[in-house]
């Protein structure tokens, strides 16, 4: 079905991955596991992260999967709540810095309106039919003054290229499973900052990559962490970081 925009309609598209990171549960804090890309990234979010104001200050992680981010938010000095479908992620989260995990769709979160000093949510945007209305889901229930934090996947060719063609064939460790990635859900960066701006959040944009020749060592074996640096270029990998009116 194609929307009125002409548009594929991104609900068809596959949703039922959830029972792959049920799955792929024991590979979350695997220095060299399937997902070991996402915990480069979600040191980089953690930059991001400004220290809590007080003993309450609670951050909520959209999406949180395994609980990569729970570490650097408890050491911000958060009271870090996860959400996620997948239920064997979850329990992973709670055994990593998260303080209270909730099983729930990201489109609809079940929480109070501006009840989060912070919200992240790292690389789930691009998994998601609605990815803007999600974004209107974590401005809901940021507090005026709070931060957002969101990473996701560009809807360009290039990042197609990246993403898919070469992360996901090349025979490299940290390398996701066949089929993580839709290109069809890649999240397109007006749109994305035009759903913040129109809830109360002035995102700014910026690129992510890994720093090659750390990669280059981390395929060889010789170190288990890569450093994402920062890049002007949004085309493939990007953060937005804005905070609530
Ligand atoms: C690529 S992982 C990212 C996990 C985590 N944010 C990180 O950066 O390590 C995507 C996560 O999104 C979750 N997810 C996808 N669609 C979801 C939905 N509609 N509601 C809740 N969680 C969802 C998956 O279960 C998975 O844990």
């Amino acid at each position: 079905m194609l929307t009125r925009s002409g548009e594929k309609d991104r609900s068809e598209i596959r949703q039922d991955f959830i029972s792959d990171y049920d799955g792929l549960a024991d590979e979350w804090w695997d220095p060299r596991g399937a997902l070991a890309p996402l915990s480069w990234i979600a040191r980089a979010r953690a930059e991001f992260v400004p220290f809590a104001r007080n003993e309450r200050a609670a951050l909520l992680d959209i999406a949180c999967g395994g609980g990569l981010f729970g570490p650097h938010a408890a050491a911000k000095g958060y009271r870090v709540v996860g959400v996620d479908l997948s239920e064997m992620s979850l329990r992973e989260a709670l055994r990593h810095g998260f303080d209270e995990v909730v099983r729930a769709d990201v489109a609809r979160l079940p929480f109070e309106d501006e009840s989060f000093d912070v919200v992240t949510a790292g690389q789930c945007l691009e998994h998601v039919p609605d990815p803007y209305a999600v974004v209107a889901e974590a401005c809901r229930v940021l507090r005026p003054g709070g931060t957002l934090i969101v990473d996701t996947i560009a809807d360009t060719r290039m990042a197609r290229l990246v993403s898919i063609t070469l992360a996901e064939n090349l025979p490299l460790p940290g390398r996701p499973p066949r089929g993580t990635h839709d290109h069809r859900l890649f999240v397109n960066r007006e749109r994305l900052t035009r759903a913040a701006r129109e809830n109360g959040v002035e995102l700014e944009l910026l690129g992510l990559r890994p720093r090659m020749r750390e990669m280059a060592r981390f395929a060889a074996g010789r170190i288990d962490e890569v450093t994402m640096v920062r890049t002007k270029s949004t085309s493939v990998l990007y953060l937005g970081v804005g905070s609530k009116k």
